[in-house]
């Protein structure tokens, strides 16, 4: 029980200090409920505005992609360079070590395999189950175009009802069908589905012409989806590009863990995503990195 004797009776109100009133730092969010904010604030570093996502969440589909064959081997040694995980559940529960206090974005849409209609999906996660495992957001795929869009978009807005009732946001990824033409006016319309239909944040491509239509007219943050791996120059070009034009940060998954020197690509993509780091500048970096991490394995002798 406190005490209740001797103790001090001086106070300070501070009457003329207005309070305090802070605008959240992120696009289309300022009025989210607290916990909603909190998680976003997790994922997007708020002195940046920005994220490094680390995808691993492609065995969903594909099973054991390369770079993902061993994700404890792998990708472990990844985590403290990420600011949020996008991964399964399965994953995460058997792989991700609790304990390395890392924001979760956890994959909630599946169901085909690469060997099927991929639009086809269902959601594949009890919130009850995204609660307990404490998770920053959850990500469900929408196929606009795709055969089955309707039956995604409704994915979508279920996780979305969902999650707003825990205060989890919910990221859209929007999955753009082999025989779609990624451009600038498909991507337009797939962003601005997912944020009209309550998407706290929307995942897509880069495209080269006319990318910043696609961040100003979508009203909550966008994150690039890394695509499949392409040269580092190129692939810290694109980065570089997306934030530059809208983006508030990436969500890479084959151009990091598929890198010649996974950890050396996370931090130079950190480099351009938070600081600002021009591409080539960026790309040196890498070369330095990934040089000096060989050294020290030659001298560790592994
Ligand atoms: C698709 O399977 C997942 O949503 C990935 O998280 C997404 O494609 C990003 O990974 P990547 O950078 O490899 O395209």
């Amino acid at each position: 029980m406190a005490d209740l004797e001797n103790n001090r009776e001086t106070k300070e109100f501070y009457p003329k200090i207005p309070a305090r009133h802070e605008a959240f730092f992120l696009k289309g969010s300022g009025a989210l409920g607290w916990g909603m904010q909190d998680r976003l604030a997790r994922i997007f570093r708020p002195q940046s505005g920005r994220t490094v996502m680390l995808a691993i969440d492609h065995g969903y589909f594909q099973g054991p992609t390369s770079g993902l064959e061993r994700v404890d081997v792998t990708i472990v040694p990844l985590v403290p360079y990420a600011d949020a995980l996008m991964v399964t559940r399965g994953i995460l529960r058997t792989t991700i070590p609790s304990a390395s206090g890392k924001p979760v974005v956890l994959r909630a849409s599946g169901g085909p395999s690469v060997l099927k209609e991929l639009s086809n999906e269902h959601i594949a996660v009890d919130i009850e189950d995204a609660v307990r495992l404490n998770v920053s957001a959850m990500a469900v795929q929408v196929f606009i175009g795709g055969e089955f869009e309707t039956q995604s978009v409704h994915n979508l807005t279920r996780l979305v009802d969902a999650g707003n009732r825990y205060g989890i946001p919910v990221l859209g990824v929007t999955a753009v069908g082999r025989s779609m033409t990624r451009d600038a006016k498909y991507l337009r319309l797939a962003c601005r589905i997912c944020a009209e239909l309550g998407a706290h944040v929307v995942k897509t491509y880069y495209v080269p012409e006319d990318f910043e239509t696609v961040t100003a007219c979508c009203p909550v943050p966008v994150v690039m989806a890394g695509g499949k791996k392409i040269p580092e120059p190129e692939a810290l070009k694109l980065a570089w590009s997306a934030v530059n034009e809208g983006a508030a940060g990436v969500d890479m998954g084959r151009n990091i863990f598929q890198s010649e020197s996974p950890l050396a690509m996370i931090e130079a993509v950190r480099k351009v995503v938070h600081d600002g780091m021009r591409p080539d500048h960026a790309y040196d970096f890498y070369q330095t990195q990934k040089h000096e991490r060989q050294e020290a394995l030659v001298h560790s002798g592994t």
